[in-house]
């Protein structure tokens, strides 16, 4: 069948996950991995050893020699960014000649970066809170029929040509709307010639290659960006970022059917963090929050800002489960409960006097819910050496076995530490035959 030697990776909460770390190690048994949405708000990390990468638009796949690196047609791709990433990874030694590029993928160009700065000041108090990276206004663009693509690379005169037709509307925005005095044609093409030389060789047609893939049996992960509550349409709207992060885009967002896969599994840490704006209903800013923060070292891959944090939250994780029809979850950052008497999870809201287990839509009722909250023994002993599930305390295992009874959805993948060895696969699982055990 289709798709059945073949993964979706979501983020199942807000983001920062460890998405990153997960990808990279599940890319050791994969052919091809592909991003389908989003762009370089995305910050992913990789550990191995003494290295530590952050990837925003290149998939976390790109550490693996051999492996295939797709940017999806979902996707926004700041090119002057994603030169920068190449000769990084270039640097310090990483082959990125397995990466392509979707030629319908469209562009992040400077105009997008002065429009989210100025969205958001002018917001004030009701700010989203994003990344600046531009992604909203291009996504914007986009679906506005006014946006460039990367196979408009494919030539500085066919580029030329397609930003004049936009540049007139463009320029009139930003100096009548953004206190901007716009930009200059030529400049324009000058500052992104040498992306247009040395990134229109990556353009082909990547759904295509991961179809071919697909029915060549070759194994496939979909690396999703940000997670389901920044989702456009299931996340906490209006503060969400301006893709679809949930696993039906990763069809969608790389030209393929749903059929793609039958696999999706969803990557939860065993709290909560957010970045931005928005409401956060275990959000914990006591001392509770603060460990979280230091002992998780909860800061933005992308922007440096510190990360809010609090308790797991498993309205939160069943409403992700169903919305993506995870099959499996992966949890991550287990180590940093280490230290704690008591862990808590919040397994329902309780909204004037009414207790509910369901995710709310509106955002005014979810910012009056409050956790209820189960408690469970923690744990002192140090995990992060633990590499079976038999290496874990009893009460770090019992609090993975509440999470998975409340959230519905079996424990394949424990995350112990941030380094790509610091991993639990459990055994006779999807992931086991994934990984070749
Ligand atoms: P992503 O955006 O979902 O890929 O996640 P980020 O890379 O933005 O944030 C996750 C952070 O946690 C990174 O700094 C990772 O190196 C780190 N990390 C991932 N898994 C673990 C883990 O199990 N334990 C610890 N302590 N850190 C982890
Ligand atoms: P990864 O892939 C966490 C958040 C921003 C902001 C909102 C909108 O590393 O998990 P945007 O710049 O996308 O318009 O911002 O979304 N956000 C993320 N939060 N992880 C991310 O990516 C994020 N990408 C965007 O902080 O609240
Ligand atoms: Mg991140």
């Amino acid at each position: 069948m289709e798709g059945t030697n073949s993964l979706v990776v979501v983020g199942a909460q807000w983001g920062d996950e460890g998405k990153g770390k997960v990808i990279d190690f599940l890319a050791a048994g994969a052919d091809v991995v592909a991003r389908f949405q989003g762009g370089d708000n995305a910050g992913h990390t990789v550990v191995y050893g003494a290295n530590v990468f952050k990837l925003h638009h290149i998939p976390s796949g790109i550490l693996n020699p051999g492996c295939i690196s797709l940017l999806g047609s979902g996707m926004v791709i700041n090119p002057l960014v994603l030169l920068d990433e190449l000769d990084e990874l270039e640097k310090r030694g990483i082959s990125t000649s397995g990466l392509r590029i979707s030629g319908k993928a469209h562009l992040i160009l400077a105009y997008h970066q002065i429009y989210d700065r100025v969205n958001e000041e002018l917001l004030g108090d009701n700010k989203i809170g994003t990344t600046g990276r531009g992604i909203g206004p291009a996504y914007a663009d986009k679906a506005l029929r006014r946006g460039l693509r990367a196979i408009d690379l494919a030539d500085i005169d066919g580029f030329r040509e397609r930003l004049a037709q936009i540049l007139p509307l463009q320029n009139r925005l930003l100096k009548n709307a953004y206190d901007h005095e716009g930009y200059d044609l030529e400049q324009l093409v000058e500052m992104y010639r040498l992306a247009c030389e040395r990134l229109s060789p990556l353009v082909v047609d990547t759904a295509r290659l991961l179809s071919e893939s697909l029915a060549e049996g070759k194994k496939v992960l979909f690396e999703g960006a940000q997670g389901t509550l920044l989702d456009i349409d299931h996340g906490t709207y209006p503060f969400v970022t301006s893709s679809s992060t949930v696993a039906a885009a990763a069809g969608s967002g790389s030209g393929l059917g749903p059929r793609c896969t039958s696999r999706v599994l969803g990557v939860l840490k065993a709290y909560t963090t957010r970045v931005g704006e928005g409401p956060f209903p275990t959000e914990n800013q006591g001392e509770a929050g603060d460990l979280l923060r230091d002992q998780g070292g909860e800061y933005g891959t992308t922007t440096g800002r510190p990360r809010r944090c609090g308790w797991f939250d498993a309205v939160i994780a069943r409403y992700a489960a169903r919305i993506n029809g995870l099959s499996g979850l992966a949890v991550t950052k287990l180590d940093v409960l280490s230290g704690l008497e008591t862990v808590n999870m919040a397994v329902a809201y309780e909204c004037e006097g009414a207790v509910t287990g369901e995710f709310p839509s509106s955002m005014s009722e979810l910012k009056r819910c409050k956790p209820v909250y189960e408690n469970f023994p923690g744990w002192y002993e140090d995990v992060s050496r633990a590499r079976t599930m038999a290496d874990l305390p009893d009460a770090a295992r019992q609090y993975l076995e509440a999470m998975e009874e409340a959230v519905g959805v079996p424990v394949e993948l424990v995350s112990v530490g941030p380094d790509r060895t610091q991993t639990i696969i459990r055994p006779h699982t999807y992931l086991a035959g994934w990984c070749g055990d």
